[in-house]
């Protein structure tokens, strides 16, 4: 609750918070949020950057079942659903009637399946594994229009922090495929661009 007041502070007073990231990306763009969970960032994604077309892919049952793994607190010990999390994501999706389209599944799978060249921005926060990440960059490489933003969450330069590997799948497709990273913030945020 606290929190909640603190961040509402933050905003009217004009301060900094995560979602300051959707001031640089394109608005009335095409784009994906991979890794949606119960919404919260969707709904300022649909918020600020007002897209023409809006993905948002999350496995949700299809890959945690009846109910999420115990993450602490963010999924109440392992006793938050997955449904309950869908629902409250389809809720404060639709709120806004953009052409949004919630997909479940693998990030990968969809991805796969746009044809190529097809987005402005995508913006990753699903596994946070080395290995799925490295497949995410591969797929995007293709799949975003010249000029694309790839954004995402939790990059730490720490190695052996749990998400130690999204840096490091970031900075070896930056280094093989000609990306730059142009974007670091505060919430471990960070957003690339190919280099020209
Ligand atoms: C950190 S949460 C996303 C939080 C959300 N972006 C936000 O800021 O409110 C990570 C989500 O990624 C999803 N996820 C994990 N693996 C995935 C995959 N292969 N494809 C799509 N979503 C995945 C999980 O189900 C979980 O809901």
């Amino acid at each position: 609750m606290l929190g909640k007041i603190k961040y509402k502070a933050k905003q009217l007073l004009g301060l900094k918070t995560r979602e300051s990231l959707l001031k640089i990306l394109p608005k009335n763009a095409v784009c994906a949020e991979l890794g949606v969970f119960r919404g919260d960032f969707s709904q300022h994604i649909l918020r600020i950057t007002k897209p023409k077309e809006a993905h948002f892919i999350d496995v949700w049952w299809v890959e945690f079942g009846e109910n999420y793994p115990d993450w602490g607190a963010y999924t109440n010990y392992g006793k938050l659903k997955t449904r309950d999390a869908y629902n409250e994501s389809k809720a404060k999706i639709d709120k806004y009637k953009a052409n949004s389209i919630i997909h479940v599944g693998s990030d990968l799978d969809y991805l796969s399946s746009f044809k190529d060249h097809h987005f402005d921005w995508v913006y990753i926060d699903s596994s946070h594994y080395y290995d799925h990440t490295v497949k995410e960059l591969a797929i995007l490489n293709r799949k975003m229009k010249p000029g694309g933003i790839i954004s995402g969450h939790d990059w730490y330069d720490e190695e052996n922090h749990v998400h130690g590997g999204v840096k490091k799948a970031i900075v070896e497709f930056c280094t093989a495929e000609k990306w730059e990273v142009f974007y670091k913030d505060e919430f471990s945020q960070w957003a690339i661009k190919k280099t020209v």
